[in-house]
């Protein structure tokens, strides 16, 4: 083997990683999809396990629209006019129609002057703050913050970093009083809802923090919100933690591929932020958007969420997750309590965590075991993710499988 020393190098660090529970391991391959029937929910198939029907409370797809027959004709009929990839970056030759309606969209839908899309929201985070984050740049940052926004800030260096305790406002405000008079420009970021727990951030606060610090810095207190577990679950009409906390970002990141269940990720802003990112963000100068169908298809689950389907949807979404949480508090079960979807357990042990995940696939529930180093250690936990598309049934299924796991 020519490259033999680094693979051994390479299966050295695979080992560790299993060794010390970090590693992800084998990939669930879905198979298919039993279509909802007899007042239950779809069911999934999965390799390796027959005809046998699980019951998915572990995807991100909060209104469980990457069915909806709507959403899939939109993207079927924009493959066929404008085919099936992009064919090159957007100012070479990428734009399609589908992308401009789609930024339009979102735009209007925040009540923003400008949106662009990226290929997901990860890479926006990647593509926005390293423009942004110049050498005289102070980044703030929520010490939960998702790996898109660590790795964001690695990138970008900027003149100092500073991580805060997860929501601690005082902390975060005496570290703008800190770069006062030494930083141009502070970048507050955080996640809106964070989404091992889903908690959401203080975002009235912070931006009242920023705006209160802001003629320290010549060119402005920024707030950066990723909120892409919180739009389209979260709040009245799915506009996520800035609907529920009556503020708004600077600059809002959110997901295509969570609760509008398609793919790709986005930004919206003030204009001119989104003519400099337009020229400066490397991950939408020089990658791919993504194809126009997925654009299409993204524009009407943005159209279905801001209509009365959507307020129904989110309705019944809401109803699902608080009877699965009233479910867990009847069972002498700790959960942290909120209307987010996300409903973690908190089992504060990792045999039992990996144990109760193991029981719960077996009675056909899937769920994701949550273990240190993903939480801190005593955090340990089996998160949830409840679905416009569960039923009571489904509900009351899952719930079912719980308690058959020996206390
Ligand atoms: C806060 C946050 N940002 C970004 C992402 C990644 O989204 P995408 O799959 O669109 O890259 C996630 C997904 O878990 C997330 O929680």
């Amino acid at each position: 083997m020519p490259v033999q020393r680094l693979e051994d190098s390479l299966s050295a660090e695979l080992t560790a990683l299993q060794q010390s529970g970090r590693a992800k391991g084998r990939e669930t391959v879905f198979t298919g999809v039993v279509p909802a029937a007899g007042g239950r929910g779809p069911r999934y198939l999965l390799d390796g396990e027959g005809d046998k029907p699980f019951l998915r409370m572990n995807s991100n797809g909060y209104l469980g629209l990457a069915m909806a027959p709507d959403v899939v004709a939109a993207e079927e009929a924009a493959v066929r006019a404008f085919g099936s990839g992009p064919g090159a970056v957007r100012f070479i030759s990428g734009t399609w129609a589908p992308h401009t309606e789609l930024e339009r969209r979102l735009a209007a839908f925040h009540g923003r002057p400008a949106a662009m899309v990226f290929s997901s929201a990860y890479a926006a985070v990647m593509g926005i703050l390293p423009p942004l984050i110049t050498p005289e740049t102070v980044v703030i940052s929520d010490a939960l913050n998702h790996n898109c926004i660590i790795n964001a800030i690695r990138l970008a260096g900027g003149a100092a970093k500073q991580v805060y305790p997860h929501l601690d406002l005082a902390a975060l405000e005496g570290h703008l009083t800190a770069a006062a008079g030494s930083c141009r420009r502070a970048i507050v970021v955080t996640d809106g809802i964070f989404s091992m727990r889903g908690d959401h951030a203080a975002l009235a606060e912070i931006v009242e923090l920023a705006r209160r610090h802001d003629g320290a810095f010549p060119e402005n207190v920024l707030v950066v919100v990723d909120d892409s577990h919180g739009v389209g679950a979260f709040g009245e009409t799915g506009r996520g933690t800035e609907e529920v906390t009556g503020a708004q970002a600077d600059i809002l990141v959110a997901t295509l591929g969570k609760a509008f269940g398609v793919n790709g990720g986005y930004v919206v802003a003030g204009a001119t932020v989104i003519d400099y990112l337009r020229e400066t963000s490397p991950l939408y100068v020089f990658s791919n958007p993504i194809g126009p169908g997925e654009a299409a298809a993204a524009a009407k689950a943005v159209e279905i969420v801001d209509g009365p389907r959507g307020g129904q949807m989110l309705a019944h979404l809401r109803r699902m997750t608080a009877r699965f949480e009233a479910g867990l508090t009847a069972q002498g079960l700790e959960t942290i309590p909120g209307e987010h979807p996300v409903v973690p357990l908190m089992v504060r042990d990792t045999a039992r965590t990996t144990a109760c995940v193991a029981h719960l696939r077996a009675h056909g529930v899937l769920a994701t075991g949550l273990n240190y180093p993903v939480v801190p250690k005593g955090d340990e936990e089996i998160r949830f993710q409840i679905s416009a598309d569960h039923t009571p049934l489904d509900i009351d299924e899952a719930l079912a499988a719980l308690a058959g796991f020996p206390t």
